[in-house]
């Protein structure tokens, strides 16, 4: 197998920074090494296939992002990464492992909906991937079929207490998945926003004549993402499921999920760049239908009431365990354009699985979080949350060459002149700067990203079987 040497950079883990060379053989890291060293009188510099110069630059973990949707049907239409270009665009930005949904809606059977995930995604991937199971049709047969994706190395699933007639679930369809969840081992997702409330605010906007898309903002309100997650958290209680909140974006949630935790709870929450950075006044609200770029759910929240600041102080204190994008990108021209008139016809997404990496790194130049943290929540909590600690999130002897060179005096201009590699006719991120940049990607072995040129290859990624969550207390 081909050698690979990584030498002098700081090698950043969840814990702690060193000087270290990595040894690469074939897929997999075989050693961490005092910079230099020699093995039986070689010097491994000469010997090695391939040596990188990571001097000045840092050497993380592989970026895991949990929640992407590729090719995802939703509003009407269709996602408009694949995973051929969605995981190209991820690799270009530092990510070597994506866990998207297989979906499977209203009236299918679960097996069907996995199995066509897996067609649409074998062969096509860049870098690594694996599958959550959205349950879109909580009955009998699903339950039963819930209980044997632990064999298909699949170990989470979704609910949606969003979306009537879509993905909504009700509280007693919420109560069986939990239950059998749990008896399971598995961990139950939850999009926490309480859908029927938020249709009728909906129709009453909308009879009012508010139609833009600042006012998906204003029905999707903070009080009924708090009280779903709330609700979610007592069934989880009660039925003992692991719960795991996806793109929490109000700090009312927040504060539900550290009181939970407080209680000793397996009970888990995820941000997303958008709730970090961006807000219901200056994206949503921007002029004409601007705004409808930053269409997502739970949406982008007021500024004015500190939340974004709350969600990074929650990354800091370990209220929310990490960050995903949930990348679900729609073009304005042909998809979000469809609620031209009616906010509640735009597709609800955004794109942003090339620069999470690079976004969160921010928050380190920033000083928002540290660079231990950074590694944390876009790598090893993933890996550990998601059960692919070992081979994923970490760079240890026997780990899975995910690797990234981070170079953090680099700059990243985001979005400009179309510079990103979504397959999307703008950007959410559109002038953003980031003081960092993506130099090397390392994915089991084989480098696709070099300092600026693509060298990856759609079928090298392949489907990891994950192991139950590694993260329950
Ligand atoms: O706006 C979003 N989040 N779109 C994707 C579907 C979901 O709710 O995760
Ligand atoms: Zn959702
Ligand atoms: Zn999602």
């Amino acid at each position: 197998m081909p050698t690979t040497l990584i030498t002098g950079g700081t090698v950043v883990s969840s814990t702690g920074r060193t000087s270290a060379d990595i040894l690469i053989d074939g897929e997999r890291i075989v050693a961490l090494l005092e910079p230099g060293s020699t093995v039986l009188g070689a010097n491994l510099a000469e010997t090695a296939d391939t040596v990188i110069d990571a001097t000045g630059k840092y050497v993380v973990p592989g970026g895991i992002d949990a929640h992407t949707h590729m090719s995802m049907p939703f509003g009407g239409t269709t996602a408009s990464d694949d995973f051929e270009t969605g995981t190209r665009a991820a690799a270009w930005g530092g990510t070597t492992t994506i866990i998207d949904f297989a979906v499977q809606k209203f009236g299918e059977r679960l097996q069907d909906s996995l199995a066509t995930w897996h067609k649409m995604a074998e062969g096509q991937c860049a870098i690594d991937y694996s599958f959550h199971q959205i349950v879109g049709d909580v009955n009998n047969a699903s339950l039963q079929a819930l209980r044997e994706l632990p064999n298909e190395g699949i170990t989470s699933y979704k609910l949606f207490m969003a979306y009537p007639g879509v993905f909504y679930s009700d509280d007693a369809q919420i109560l069986r998945a939990m239950q059998t969840g749990a008896e399971t081992g598995l961990m139950t997702m939850m999009h926490a926003e309480n859908g029927p409330a938020i249709d009728v605010l909906v129709s009453q906007l909308l009879e009012q004549g508010k139609t833009d898309p600042y006012y998906h903002g204003i029905a999707r309100a903070w009080q009924l993402e708090e009280e779903a997650t709330h609700r979610a958290i007592m069934l989880a209680d009660l039925t003992g499921a692991p719960l795991y909140v996806v793109h929490v974006s109000a700090k009312q949630a927040v504060a539900q999920l550290a009181a939970a935790r407080d209680r000793g709870r397996n009970v888990f929450g995820e941000t997303c760049p958008q709730y970090l950075y961006l807000s219901l006044e200056d994206q949503l609200g921007a002029p004409g239908f601007e705004g409808a770029k930053w269409v997502c759910s739970t949406p982008l929240r007021a500024k004015e009431d500190h939340h974004q600041d709350h969600m990074w102080q929650a990354l800091r204190t370990n209220d929310i365990q990490m960050v995903a994008t949930d990348h679900c990108p729609f073009c304005m021209k042909g998809q979000k354009d469809m609620g031209i008139g009616d906010f509640s016809k735009i597709p609800n997404g955004i794109g942003s699985v090339e620069h999470r990496m690079d976004l969160m790194y921010q928050g380190v130049a920033d000083g928002k979080i540290t660079l231990e943290r950074w590694v944390e929540i876009t790598s090893t909590t993933p890996a550990r949350m998601f059960g692919l600690y070992g081979r994923k999130g970490v760079l240890a002897p026997g780990a899975d060459a995910d690797v990234v060179i981070y170079d953090p005096s680099g700059h990243t201009s985001i979005g400009l002149n179309k510079t990103h590699h979504m397959n999307m006719d703008h950007s959410a991120w559109e002038g953003y700067e980031i003081d960092g940049h993506v130099d090397t990607v390392i994915s089991r072995g084989k480098v696709v990203i070099d300092d600026g040129k693509y060298l990856g290859r759609k079928g090298d990624g392949r489907f990891v079987r994950r192991d139950p969550c590694q993260y329950l207390i």
